[in-house]
């Protein structure tokens, strides 16, 4: 009788699971669409500036021929390097900028941001390996901005949507290392 009980029990259990498991259905769609309403707390716009624009400047510069000259530098190229590879990610998340919803859903939008994500990688191996290879950087670096180029010709608009532009260029155009020398 006991051992019934238990079976009763068992299969009510069971039961319940299955009945579970139906409305997980739903329930597991609820929450793929909970992450697919991530959103970045502040636009494309402002993700370009802060971090791909910041980053990308510290790979370019050892295709210059500004190579790092400490371990403290290799970090901050390591550092750069993973964030154009997360970069590429968190361009594909829609923030709050006026066009993000739009551009996170073309194809071509996200092709070019897997491709910056890729170069990233490149970089990362390049910065571990802490190569001083000008020639490789520089293939990098060309592949870098060239994937930029392309991604801006197609959406860019001319004024930035949230009006946030990059920094001055001053420092690097007059020759003065990125590396704080
Ligand atoms: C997948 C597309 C895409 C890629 C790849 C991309 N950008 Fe952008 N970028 C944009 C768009 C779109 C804007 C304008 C955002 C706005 O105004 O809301 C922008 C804006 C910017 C801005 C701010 C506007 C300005 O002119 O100062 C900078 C700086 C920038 N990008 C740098 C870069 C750099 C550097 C790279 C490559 C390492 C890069 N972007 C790669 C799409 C891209």
């Amino acid at each position: 009788m006991k051992r019934l009980a238990t079976l009763a029990a068992a299969s009510a259990l069971a039961l319940g699971l299955a009945a579970c498991k139906q409305a997980d259905g739903p329930a597991a769609d609820a929450t793929a669409s909970a992450a697919g309403d991530l959103t970045l707390p502040v636009s494309i716009n402002a993700a370009m500036v802060g971090m791909i624009d910041h980053s990308a400047d510290y790979l370019f510069a050892l295709g210059n021929g500004d190579m790092p000259r400490n371990d403290n530098d290799w970090h901050m190229v390591s550092n750069s390097a993973y964030e154009i590879m997360l970069g590429g990610a968190v361009i594909q998340i829609p923030g709050t900028g006026e066009f993000d919803r739009q551009w996170v859903q073309e194809p071509e939008w996200i092709r070019l941001s897997e491709e910056l994500t890729e170069i990233g990688a490149d970089a990362v191996e390049l910065a571990q390996a802490k190569s001083t290879d000008q020639e490789a950087w520089r293939a990098v670096g060309d592949r870098l901005i060239q994937n930029c180029n392309e991604c801006h010709q197609a959406y860019k608009p001319e004024i930035p949507s949230e009006g946030i532009l990059r920094g001055s260029t001053e420092r690097q155009s007059r020759g003065i290392s990125i590396f704080g020398y």
